[in-house]
């Protein structure tokens, strides 16, 4: 067992991690995130390919650094989200902003003057159109528009966002609405977008490259680019496929390049993933702080200290993550990915809020389903794998007035950089105030 690792990194990394910042603590490799940025960009294409960084997935500002430092621009979903990138030392011009909300009052000064700099601000509605149309038109600033395709896929019916189930983007059947409008107040809608479900079927991303080709054909003459968006398949578990990023290019550049020879237009690509770049560079350090049993007709369970308000992936989709158990003096007890796991009995891992859905290990319908891994003892750790996406942006973490955990970078020559430090209960009361006498 000792030869185990620990997903992309060396055991005695996560102890010395672990006893350095505390437990529970996000541990992200910088190597693998380097790799998975090299591949979007290496992604065969036509005529030029523009990446974004979905930073959503994980807006820490190093890591917004990290990436945008490998020559990636940011793909932002809110106002925040586009300050958060200009304070990493993002250039306006960089940013793609896809919101469902049109900023008002202060907010709205400030967006208009991110869309001078050369911000690109993508239209999801009807109602986005109109609103930002004015401005537009005087200012020649940048525009896209986001396309709700009718066809979706996700990696859970509530990762869809491409279908009538979703309100993301303006249908197609609005879009010769939307489009007349835009040519009637003197737009130039240089990007058309779409993004149709996060973690879906691969073979549906690629039929949405036809989709997209024939509306941007339709619809949008001047359009120089068409960004589809992100979403690419990831693999957590070790039984699971991956979406083929490379060969998904291979397709989408064929079908460009038959586009190009049929209309005469050259059409840049644009990608904006989260997950490839984020989910398998990230590992959540637990630790081990009881060990109960719910009786003969029950489950064995491993309470740890960093569980839905840290992950809240299993609670929210069902999804499943790879565990992998560490002593405390840093030997790999069991990991998901070694077959002779399948030996252990099965173990539920919970978390330490007051819920029942808790739990690392949930179906989708949040019934808890025991998986095979060794018996640690409290004090050892529990480290779960794939948390580098949507898991430190998007978890509960003041549940139970838990501290949100620190995150903590291994480079590439091997220190550990803290790029998050633990919230203090100071940080989480103070908007805070007493009731009046
Ligand atoms: C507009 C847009 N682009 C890109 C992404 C990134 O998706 P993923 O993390 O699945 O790559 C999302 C995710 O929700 C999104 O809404």
């Amino acid at each position: 067992m000792g030869t185990l690792m620990v997903g992309s990194l060396g055991p005695a990394v996560v102890v010395q991690a672990a006893r350095q910042y505390g437990t529970p603590l996000y541990l992200y490799d910088e190597r693998t995130i380097v790799e998975r940025c090299r591949n979007v960009l290496a992604m065969p294409n036509a005529f030029g390919l523009h990446a974004g960084y979905a930073m959503k997935a994980n807006a820490n500002r190093a890591i917004v650094q990290l990436v945008a430092r490998e020559g990636i621009g940011i793909d932002a979903s809110s106002l925040n989200e586009v300050r958060r990138a200009r304070m990493a030392g993002i250039a306006s011009r960089r940013i793609v902003l896809t919101t469902q909300e049109v900023p008002e009052g202060a907010d709205r000064s400030e967006l208009e003057t991110l869309m001078s700099e050369g911000l690109l601000y993508n239209a999801c509605s009807l109602r986005q159109l109109h609103l930002v149309a004015e401005f537009a038109a005087r200012t020649r600033a940048r525009l896209s528009m986001r396309v709700n395709p009718g066809v979706g896929s996700g990696e859970t019916v509530t990762r869809n966002t491409g279908d009538n189930y979703s309100s993301f983007g303006i249908h197609m059947t609005q879009l010769a609405e939307a489009t007349s409008q835009a040519r009637k107040r003197g737009l130039t809608i240089e990007q058309v977008h779409v993004h149709i479900g996060s973690g879906g079927d691969p073979a549906v991303w690629q039929s949405n490259v036809d989709r997209m080709l024939a509306i941007t054909e339709q619809y949008f003459p001047s359009a120089r680019t068409l960004n589809l968006g992100g979403g690419f398949k990831e693999a957590r578990m070790p039984e699971e496929i991956a979406a083929d990023v490379q060969a998904l290019g291979h397709y989408a550049e064929r079908r460009f390049r038959q586009f190009a020879e049929r209309t005469g237009r050259r059409l840049v690509m644009a990608v904006e993933p989260g997950t490839y770049v984020m989910a398998n560079s990230g590992y959540l350090v637990t630790s081990v702080i009881d060990k109960k049993w719910s009786g003969p007709e029950g489950f064995e369970f491993l309470v740890v200290n960093g569980g839905m308000e840290c992950n809240t992936r299993p609670a929210l989709y069902g999804s499943r993550h790879p565990f992998y158990v560490v002593s405390a003096n840093g030997s790999v007890l069991s990991s998901d990915f070694d077959p002779a796991v399948k030996q252990q009995p099965g173990r539920v891992v919970a978390g330490r809020c007051c819920e029942s859905g808790d739990s690392q290990t949930l179906d989708a319908e949040g019934h808890v389903v025991p998986r095979p891994m060794a018996d640690p003892s409290v004090g050892d750790y529990v480290v779960i794998g794939g948390v580098g996406a949507y898991c430190a942006s998007m978890s509960v973490f003041n549940y139970n007035s838990h501290r949100q955990a620190p995150e903590v970078l291994l480079r590439e020559d091997g220190s550990l950089q803290l790029i998050r430090r633990r919230q203090t209960l100071e940080q989480i009361t103070a908007n805070e105030f007493a009731l009046d006498e």
